[in-house]
C-alpha cells in the first residue's frame, strides 16, 4: 500500500453523485433522439470532411426498463493533452458502468496518450487499480501525452491495436484538439466499417471547450479554485507587507476564462483580458500605460503594492504580436528543415533571429526585432503537436514588469512618480492541474465517464459525452451526447485550413466579463481582496459543492 495522507484516504471513499437518470443504473436507460445538427460554421466543408458523422442528432438519456442493448463490450480509453483534475474519475465512471452492464466487459487504458493506442501499449483495468485512484488528481493511472492521432498510418495502427484486443469502442478524454482528432478517428472507422465507436470527453482546465451543450470542460472548477486560493494568500501577504507588486500569470492557453474566474473570486487590482485587448486593438505600449497609471495612482495613495493577473495567452492577442505569431507559425513550419535556418540556429541566437526576421513580413519583422531576447527565444520554441505556440513558456509577466519599470524610471526623472515599484513574478499553472478534484469535478467527471459508456452501449460514435444543467444539484443534471461535428469550424493550422472544434473565448458582451468590467475601477484603487481559502471537500454544501462564478453567471 502506498503512503497516503488522511485526506487522500478519505477521498478514496467519496461516492460521486450521479444525475438521477444515470443513478437508476446503466441497464435502465433509453435514448431520446433530438433534431439533426449542423456545424457552428463552415458546414459545407465540415460535411465534406465528415460525410458519415455530420448532422447526427443530439441525444438525451431517460430512464426506461428493458431498452438497453445487451452485448459484451471491450472498450479502451486514452487521456490526452494537459492534465485536468478529475480524469481518474472519468475512467472510474466508464469502468463502473461497463462492469455494471456486464461483468464480462473489459476496459483497457492506453499508456501515455494516443501513442499508447498507436503502439499497442496498454493495461487492463481491475477493481483494485480503479479503487486506488478514485477521486484523485492527476492522470498518472495511465499517463497522458500530446501525440496527435491524425495520419492514415496512425489510424491503421490504432485499428490494429483495437482488433488485437477485441475493442469496439474508444473513449478519448481530451481538449478541443484531442476531441477534433477523436472526430476524425470516428469518421475513419465509420468509412472503413471497422465497427469501432469513438466517444470524446470534454477535458481542460482552460475552460475553452464549451458551448451551448457543453457547459464547461472538467478540471476548470478545481484548477481555478486552487489558483484562487494561492492568489488570495498572496493578496493577504501583499496587504500585510505593503511593499510588493505581484504579477501573476495564469495558465489557460489563448482564452482568459481562468484569469477571469480567479479575478471574480479574488478581486485583485488589475486583470488583463486578452479578448478585450484584441477587440479594442490595445497595443503593448497602451497595456503598459494602463498598468503604470494604476501603479502610480496607488503609490500616490501610499500603496506601493498590488496584484495583477495576466492571462497566459495574452501575447497572442496584442495586435502587433498577433501578426508576429501567426506569421511566425507559418514561417517556422516552412523553414524548420531549411539548411540555412539550421545553420543560423547553430551559429548564434542573433543569426537565428536575423534569419527568421528576414522571412517575416516587414511590420512583423519590426515588431519581432523590438522584443527582448528572452521573449524572442521563447516565441521561437517548438510549437506543440497541434501547431500552438507554447504560451506557458512565454514570460509575459516579466516582460510587463520590465516595461513598467522602464516607464516609471522616466516618470520618476520627470517628477511624475514618487513611489516605489518592487515587483515579483509568478506563474500558476501546473500547481492546479493535478489538484485533488473538487466535489464538483469529482461528481461531474464520474458522470461524464458513466455517461460515455451509456453512449457506447447504445452504439453511438462521433459523439462527446455531455452532462448539463450543472448549476443545479447533481440529481437534476441532464445526460446525453452531442455530435462532435456540431462544435466544429475551419481554422488555419500549420499554414493550412483544417476542421477543428471551435475554441470558446471570453465573450465581452457576456455576464462574466461584464461583472469584472463593472468592478475593476473600484478594485484597482480601494482594496476589495477576497481571501478565498482552500478547496473544501467535507462540510456544508454551500462551501463544498459551490460551482465557479463563470458557470453561475453564464447559466443564470
Ligand atoms: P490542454 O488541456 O488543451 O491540453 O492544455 C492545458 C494546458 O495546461 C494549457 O493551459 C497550457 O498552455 C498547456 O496545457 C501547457 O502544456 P504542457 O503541459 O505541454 O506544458
Amino acid at each position: 500500500m502506498r503512503d497516503l495522507s488522511p485526506l487522500q484516504k478519505a477521498r478514496l471513499e467519496y461516492k460521486p453523485k450521479l444525475p438521477s437518470v444515470l443513478a437508476g443504473g446503466i441497464k435502465n436507460l433509453d435514448m431520446e433522439i433530438g433534431e439533426a445538427t449542423t456545424a457552428v460554421a463552415d458546414a459545407g466543408d465540415i460535411k465534406e470532411i465528415f460525410p458519415n458523422s455530420f448532422g447526427k442528432p443530439i441525444i438525451a438519456f431517460k430512464q426506461a426498463a428493458g431498452k438497453t442493448p445487451e452485448k459484451v463490450i471491450n472498450a479502451g480509453v486514452i487521456l490526452s493533452g494537459g492534465q485536468a483534475p478529475g480524469g481518474h474519475n472519468v475512467i472510474a465512471g466508464i469502468y463502473d458502468a461497463l462492469k455494471e452492464a456486464n461483468s464480462e466487459n473489459k476496459l483497457y487504458g492506453f499508456l501515455c496518450g494516443a501513442s499508447g493506442i498507436i503502439e499497442g501499449k496498454y493495461i487492463e483495468f481491475t477493481d483494485e487499480l480503479i479503487n486506488a485512484y478514485r477521486n484523485t488528481g492527476g492522470f498518472d493511472i495511465i499517463g497522458s501525452g500530446r501525440t496527435k492521432l491524425e495520419t492514415e498510418e496512425q489510424f491503421l495502427k490504432t485499428w490494429n491495436t483495437c482488433e488485437n484486443l477485441g475493442i469496439t469502442a474508444v473513449v478519448v478524454i481530451g481538449g478541443d484538439d484531442s476531441n477534433t482528432n477523436a472526430a476524425l478517428l470516428g469518421e475513419y472507422f465509420m468509412e472503413k466499417k471497422a465497427g469501432i465507436q469513438v466517444i470524446g470527453c470534454p477535458k481542460t482546465i482552460d475552460g475553452d471547450l464549451k458551448n451551448e451543450q457543453i457547459e464547461i470542460s472538467f478540471g476548470f472548477d478545481t484548477a481555478t479554485k486552487t489558483y484562487s486560493e494561492l492568489i488570495g494568500n498572496i493578496q493577504r501577504d501583499a496587504n500585510s507587507a505593503k511593499k510588493y507588486w505581484h504579477f501573476i500569470k495564469l495558465m489557460g492557453r489563448s482564452a482568459t476564462h481562468v484569469a477571469l474566474e480567479c479575478a471574480l473570486q479574488c478581486q485583485p487590482n488589475i486583470t488583463l483580458i486578452s479578448e478585450e485587448i484584441a477587440e479594442k486593438g490595445t497595443s503593448l505600449a497602451e497595456i503598459v500605460d494602463y498598468m503604470t497609471n494604476i501603479v502610480v495612482k496607488r503609490a500616490e495613495a501610499g500603496k506601493n503594492f498590488g496584484i495583477a493577473l495576466i492571462p497566459e495567452g495574452l501575447i497572442e492577442f496584442i495586435p502587433e504580436m498577433k501578426g508576429v505569431i501567426s506569421n511566425l507559425n507559418d514561417t517556422l513550419a516552412l523553414i524548420e528543415d531549411d539548411v540555412d535556418y539550421r545553420h543560423a540556429c547553430f551559429c548564434s541566437a542573433e543569426e537565428k533571429f536575423a534569419f527568421v526576421a528576414s522571412k517575416l513580413e516587414a511590420p512583423n519583422a519590426e515588431a519581432f526585432n523590438s522584443l527582448p531576447v528572452s521573449i524572442k527565444e521563447q516565441l521561437l520554441m517548438d510549437r506543440d503537436p497541434h501547431g500552438n505556440v507554447q504560451v506557458s513558456r512565454i514570460e509575459t509577466e516579466k516582460l510587463l514588469i520590465q516595461m513598467i519599470e522602464a516607464k516609471l524610471k522616466v516618470l520618476k526623472e520627470k517628477g511624475g512618480f514618487k513611489g516605489k515599484f518592487s515587483a515579483l513574478a509568478h506563474f500558476f499553472g501546473y500547481e492546479g492541474r493535478c489538484a485533488i478534484p473538487s466535489n464538483f469535478d469529482a461528481d461531474y467527471c464520474y458522470s461524464l465517464g458513466y455517461n460515455a459508456f451509456a453512449l457506447i452501449q447504445f452504439g453511438l460514435s462521433g459523439y462527446i459525452s455531455s452532462v448539463r444543467n450543472l448549476t443545479k444539484p447533481a440529481s437534476e443534471w441532464v445526460a446525453g451526447g452531442i455530435p462532435l461535428t456540431m462544435m466544429m469550424n475551419m481554422e488555419k493550422r500549420h499554414g493550412a485550413m483544417k476542421p477543428v472544434i471551435q475554441k470558446a473565448l471570453v465573450k465581452l458582451d457576456g455576464p462574466v466579463f461584464k461583472k469584472l468590467e463593472e468592478n475593476r475601477e473600484k478594485w484597482a484603487y480601494s482594496d476589495h481582496y477576497i481571501f478565498v481559502g482552500p478547496i473544501q471537500y467535507y462540510g456544508p454544501s454551500e462551501v463544498c459543492d459551490i460551482t465557479t462564478q463563470t458557470i453561475q453567471l453564464e447559466r443564470a
